[in-house]
């Protein structure tokens, strides 16, 4: 079976096509960096007006890439949560027009699935049940999965989202947007512990996280007297260890809560170096082991929507029966379940 997948929750345009014999056949990203950055951050209505100029040349694209026609394609898996409401909307009216015309399904999937379950698009992947840390743009949630569709909640941040930390704090320094890399990369020519920043809820006792405070205590040092701005990089440095910290102690909890010895991480911060190298290590120690995406798959893209879509259609869930445009805005990843064939829905 051949999976179109169509990612548009944000700021990137994604498709890919996933065979459940071969694997991925191809996936092409369009980002959008370029035209929000001259306003430092994603502009809700620029995303959609872009979307919808470069999906559905991004399909043919696609499509020629894999060497295939639209009608071979023999489903279609398209994000329809969460994310900005015009921007899904995109998504969700070109996917289910392109299978309502072909008379192929179109299946609804939750863009943290897509996320939580990118790293078994690897050649080496996890085997269920895991411990999953995703850390985006906007979630910072540890899950045990048990298997696709099977997630509970241990903890999640109480404000910001780790990368939402990181965007902001960037740009408070000063740095451009997207500025979660830049203050990445600003981190690895400094020095952690010149500045002393806080471990937030590092002793809470529960598998919650709250980043909001570190931003304000980069203010705090950025805005007292004697700041030097030479010293940017130590700071970037402190605040990246401070996350980091946060994110590995309450990881291994989690491990140690539920018995479980494998870690997935998923989502844009998972692409952090300082935050691999300190998970490996600490896990390790500890006789487990952290599984990844592939790098190009940690932040949003088609590839991941395609395969959690295939996943599921391949369990024999058939998707909705009534061609209707679907999005989801809010929606949490705790209230999806394991995929449903259609003849265990008629039983139940
Ligand atoms: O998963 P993602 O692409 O989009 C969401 O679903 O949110 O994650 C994007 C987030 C942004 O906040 C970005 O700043 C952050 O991931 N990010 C990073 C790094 N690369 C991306 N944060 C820290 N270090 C990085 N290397
Ligand atoms: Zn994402």
């Amino acid at each position: 079976m051949k999976v179109l997948g169509i990612e548009t929750s944000c700021d990137e345009t994604g498709v890919a096509i996933y065979d459940t014999r071969v694997g991925l056949l191809a996936h092409g990203l369009h980002s959008q960096i370029d035209l929000h950055a001259a306003y430092g951050g994603v502009v809700p209505e620029l995303a959609s007006r872009d979307h919808i100029r470069r999906l559905p040349l991004l399909i043919g694209r696609t499509l020629a890439d894999a060497g295939l026609r639209a009608g071979d394609v023999d489903a279609v898996a398209y994000t329809s949560g969460p994310g900005l409401a015009g921007a899904l909307l995109v998504g969700a009216s070109v996917a289910e027009s392109f299978a309502m015309a072909r008379g192929i399904p179109a299946l609804p999937v939750h863009h943290l699935e897509g996320h939580l379950l990118s790293p078994l698009l690897a050649a080496d992947p996890p085997a269920f049940p895991f411990v999953a840390l995703l850390v985006s743009g906007g979630h910072t949630q540890l899950m045990r999965v048990r298997g696709v569709g099977d997630y509970a909640l241990l903890g999640e941040s109480v404000d910001d989202a780790a990368g939402e930390a990181f965007d902001k704090t960037a740009k408070l320094l000063g740095l451009g947007y997207p500025g979660g890399p830049q203050l990445a990369k600003l981190a690895e020519q400094g020095v952690a512990g010149r500045f002393r920043l806080p471990r937030p809820m590092l002793h809470s006792g529960d598998l919650d996280f709250s980043f909001s405070g570190l931003k304000t205590a980069v203010l705090n040092v950025v805005s007292a007297p004697g700041w030097n701005p030479a010293d940017m990089a130590d700071l970037a440095a402190e605040f990246q260890q401070a996350v980091v910290e946060v994110l590995c102690a309450k990881a291994l909890a989690a491990m140690k809560k539920v018995g479980l010895k494998t870690l997935v991480v998923a989502g844009g911060v998972g692409a952090n170096r300082h935050l691999r190298e300190t998970l490996d290590e600490a896990v390790a120690r500890r006789g487990g082991r952290v599984y990844y995406p592939e790098p190009a798959l940690c932040t949003d893209n088609g590839a991941m929507i395609a395969f959690a879509g295939a996943l599921r259609l391949a369990a024999g869930e058939a998707g909705p029966e009534i061609a209707a445009v679907r999005i989801r805005p809010r929606w949490p990843l705790v209230e999806l379940r394991p995929p449903q064939s259609a003849r265990t829905s008629c039983e139940t």
